[in-house]
């Protein structure tokens, strides 16, 4: 039996307490914000940090307060379009693309929305939300709403980190970094029998669809790496040609680097002072302690088979994360960058980066899409894209757990997304 390695919100915070923490994160996260940077969109999958602002804020009015609210009316009848983001079944959306031209509501206006409805929310659960056969919908979707939050929480931190490094200053975001300052834990391997295991969510707690149902999988004996690559790994990799020999990519990969013209990882620059890394710090020398992060698929995939190893399943990843493991950075921590792995044994599935694995985004067997329009929430992703598994550095640690599927396409690495390898058993043994 898998159970979430980490705990759930604590039973003492109530629903609304939970609602409030979580809206109040969202507030210090863009803080450090002006409100030129908060407006414009570095590339069509990011948003501006004021367009995030108003959808989450979006999101509790039209699911849940335009539902339960006595005399609802909206805070402004245009934000329906404006901060729709793909909900075909609630009407029109304003292009994605163009979210970045925006200037008007000013961010203070954006601000106003968010506070209205938070107000609104924390009124209806005051009211009605005791009331019966109401409480558990009512629940249900606000614990929706508050895990969309924290999932745009962590867009928030991407996708003005992506900003930032297009602007020739590298202005940082803050001024706290992490430092491998020793030694990092060799990697060492830890095998698994496999057979067949149980994977999926349960739903005691909440969960998203898509880890639904909880189902039976095969697995053969396999060996799993203790921590995530580190850059020093990863140089290595880039200083051996990695980038320049096709055959260690797949062949969309390969056509992905020379499209790009692509040699190494998104946020890494080489200067006469050596290799640097961009973080929300600013630009600093890169720690070869630290784990790579901000890799593609393609990457990842390459950089296993240029080692001789290859990438985990998600059902790999997911039965080893029954086992005893350290956790490392979550948001918490507000560092927003990952910390070296420091503890024997396995590390780091929980927390610093996203984990990529091989397994196609695809619906569990048995997996029913919801009706109505929250249904669009993840089932009609379910093609073109990889899962990732384990959460980041930007990741609130109540938000993550063993049988959370996060997924992008194969080509993306503006997430903090690394790389755990992964081995088939020689032999039988390990
Ligand atoms: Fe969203």
């Amino acid at each position: 039996m898998i159970e979430p390695a980490i705990a759930q919100c604590a039973s003492t915070e109530s629903p609304g307490e939970r609602f409030a923490r979580v809206r109040n994160w969202t507030d210090t996260l863009t803080a450090p914000l002006s409100a030129e940077d908060c407006c414009v969109q570095s590339m069509p999958d990011a948003s501006p940090a004021k367009w995030h602002l108003g959808h989450t804020s979006w999101f509790f009015e039209t699911f849940i307060l335009e539902r339960f609210e006595d005399g609802f009316r909206p805070f402004h009848d245009a934000f329906r379009v404006m901060f729709n983001s793909y909900y075909h079944a609630v009407g029109d959306r304003h292009p994605r693309p163009q979210r970045g031209m925006l200037t008007r509501p000013p961010l203070s206006f954006v601000r106003e929305y968010r506070r209205n409805v938070d107000e609104r929310i924390a009124r209806l659960l005051a009211s009605r939300g005791d009331e019966k056969g109401l409480q558990e919908d009512l629940l249900a979707l606000l614990a929706l709403g508050i895990n969309h939050e924290q999932q745009h929480q962590e867009l928030i931190l991407t996708d003005i980190k992506h900003l930032l490094f297009m602007n020739p200053l590298k202005p940082a975001y803050h001024d706290a970094f992490s430092q491998s300052e020793q030694p990092t834990m060799p990697m060492a391997w830890h095998a698994f029998d496999g057979g067949v295991v149980s994977i999926g969510n349960s739903g005691r707690d909440f969960c998203f669809d898509n880890e639904s149902p909880r189902h039976r999988v095969y697995l053969a004996p396999y060996r799993l790496a203790s921590r995530l690559v580190t850059n020093r790994e990863f140089l290595e990799f880039v200083r051996q040609g990695g980038y320049r020999d096709p055959k260690f990519w797949l062949s969309e990969g390969w056509d992905w680097v020379c499209a790009n013209d692509l040699a190494h990882p998104h946020y890494w620059l080489e200067d006469e002072r050596g290799w640097m890394e961009f973080s929300l710090a600013g630009l600093r020398p890169l720690d070869p302690g630290l784990p790579a992060i901000h890799l593609s698929y393609f990457e990842a995939d390459a950089y296993a088979r240029w080692s001789g190893a290859r990438l985990p399943t998600e059902a790999e990843w997911e039965h080893a994360a029954a086992m005893p493991s350290s956790c490392g950075e979550f948001a918490e921590g507000k560092l927003f960058h990952p910390a070296a792995a420091k503890q024997h044994g396995l590390s780091q599935l929980f927390g610093d980066a996203w984990e990529w694995t091989q397994s196609a985004y695809a619906p569990y067997p048995g997996f029913r899409q919801p009706e109505g329009a929250i249904g669009e929430y993840n089932g009609k992703f379910m093609v073109n894209q990889y899962v990732l598994r384990g959460g980041s550095c930007a990741t609130p640690a109540d938000h993550a757990r063993a049988t959370y599927r996060n997924f992008f396409p194969a080509a993306a690495r503006w997430q903090f997304s690394g790389i755990r390898l992964a081995r088939d058993m020689e032999n039988g043994t390990a």
